[in-house]
């Protein structure tokens, strides 16, 4: 085989509750993935050492080298099945990105797992998805999700997934992309200050421990643990998607704002202008917007860019399904 392709699509989190930061630095998570129509493709083709070529949308700032999400998987990929003894060492990553860099749509993952699809097919290891997830769950949080797609419940770091059940209903969303980047273990911190400058103000454990003793400053600790929001879920079973716009939430949506001010602008431009819902994608700074229908979404697209609030506007439809192969040549 010559090369292999697979297209792997953006994902957005309607739900993304965050827990304490744990002792190696991540943060638990209750997220609700969803799989939308923006999509990345990536080729493989055997070579004599692993390279990356990067073209498209933001394409310069994706990195080269060992800190490519896909170039590590296919080392990960590599190292599980050894494939060393036969066939070409190395792999030629080609990626096409639609998907806009550090935007909170989790675009490396999504490249990591179309690589890890196609280097499955290229050396025919036959790897099930669920064992390309545990590969792809060594490489980032988001790699499982890229893989499975749909829409589904995560947990742990955002890698231990269960699809949601939920009737075959098509969502219309509105993306926003914003004029720069955020970074997301910059976002993650700048939620647990947020916090802890909170719990301080109220004589909470995060500056000054509870008054009322250990047990209760442990009490409230576990408290922040996160829980599945049941209204999102039930808005999901119903299929109706006012009752979704109205049930997203994300935690981290406080820490990206406070990082990028102008998205507060944007977020409450979408609601103006009609979205049944608005927040920001993961760790942003892309904002989502929620329409009826197809229509909608065209005109809330419209009024969107003419509101100058954002970079770009783009319409795209979820769930959609995870990494596949789309074409392999002989
Ligand atoms: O796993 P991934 O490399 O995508 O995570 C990027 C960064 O996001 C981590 O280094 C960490 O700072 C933050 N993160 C987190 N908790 C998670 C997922 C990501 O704190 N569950």
């Amino acid at each position: 085989m010559t090369g292999v392709t697979a297209r792997v699509p953006a994902k957005l989190n309607l739900q993304l509750a965050v827990g304490p930061p744990r002792a190696d630095g991540y943060h638990d998570l209750v997220t609700v993935f969803h799989a939308v129509s923006l999509f990345d493709e990536v080729t493989v083709e055997p070579a004599e050492r692993d390279r990356v070529t990067v073209a498209g949308e933001g394409a310069d700032r994706v990195p080269g080298g060992r800190d490519n999400l896909a170039l590590r998987a296919v080392a990960a990929l590599r190292a599980v099945v050894r494939d060393g003894g036969v066939g070409p060492k190395g792999v030629h990553v080609v990626i096409s990105k639609r998907i806009p860099v550090a935007a909170g749509l989790a675009g490396g993952s999504a490249d990591a797992a179309a690589a890890l699809v196609a280097c499955n097919e290229l050396w025919a290891s036959r790897l099930s998805q669920q064992q390309l997830c545990e590969v792809g769950a060594t490489v980032g949080s988001d790699v499982s999700f890229a893989l499975l797609g749909g829409t589904a419940v995560g947990r742990g770091r955002g890698e231990r997934l269960t699809p949601a059940l939920a009737p075959a209903t098509q969502y219309h969303w509105v993306l926003a992309f914003a004029d720069g980047q955020l970074s997301t273990p910059e976002v993650y911190a700048t939620l647990d200050r947020l916090r802890a400058a909170r719990a301080g103000d109220r004589g909470g454990p995060g500056r000054s421990g509870d008054p009322r003793g250990p047990e209760v400053a442990a009490a409230r600790a576990q408290s922040a643990d996160p829980d599945l929001d049941a209204a999102l879920m039930s808005a999901l079973r119903s299929g109706d998607a006012m009752l979704v716009g109205r049930a997203l939430s994300n935690d981290l949506q406080p820490a990206a704002v406070s990082l990028f001010p102008p998205l507060r602008k944007t977020l409450l431009a979408g609601v103006e202008l009609g979205a049944l819902g608005a927040l920001v994608a993961g760790s942003g700074p892309t904002c989502v917007f929620l329409a009826a229908n197809a229509k909608r979404a065209l005109d809330l697209a419209v009024s969107v860019t003419g509101a100058g609030v954002c970079r770009s506007v783009v319409r795209v439809t979820g769930p959609v399904p995870g990494a596949a192969v789309v074409s392999a040549s002989q």
